[in-house]
């Protein structure tokens, strides 16, 4: 998968976002290693905390349309130049990624820096082990 052709599938998505509250469009795209991509928006509403994350969307749609382990992780918002993804969707994402999964932290236009996620989320919660 192209990082350029994920940054795309977010930034689409970021154009779906329904951010009324925040006014801050954020939009995630998924690979999986079989190359299926899933992308998702923040999806706000009136009870302000019970809104959710770009990254939660685009990995509802993941799980659903069958799953996998994520390969990488593009995400956008047109407000910010190097948007991270949050701490709850940090732990949320590293439930499916890939040991050597990647990040790439985009602007409006594109990737700007790609990191490995396991840098980004070292020693997460874990049932099982400390990664
Ligand atoms: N947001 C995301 O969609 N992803 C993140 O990683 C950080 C924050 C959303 C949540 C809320 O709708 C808006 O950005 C402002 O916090």
């Amino acid at each position: 998968m192209k990082a350029d052709e994920l940054f795309q599938a977010a930034r689409a998505a970021m154009s779906k976002a329904y951010a009324p509250y925040s006014r801050f469009p954020v939009g995630a795209a998924l690979a999986t290693d079989s190359g299926a991509v899933h992308a998702g928006c923040n999806i706000e509403n009136a009870s302000y905390p019970e809104g959710w994350c770009a990254e939660t969307t685009a990995l509802g749609h993941m799980v659903m349309a069958g799953g996998g382990r994520i390969a990488e992780i593009a995400v956008v918002a047109e407000k910010m130049d190097r948007i991270m993804p949050c701490g709850g969707c940090r732990q949320r994402l590293s439930e499916f990624v890939a040991d050597d999964a990647l990040l790439h932290l985009c602007d409006a236009r594109g990737v700007v820096e790609t990191v490995s996620f396991s840098a980004m989320f070292p020693r997460s919660f874990d049932l099982e082990q400390n990664r």
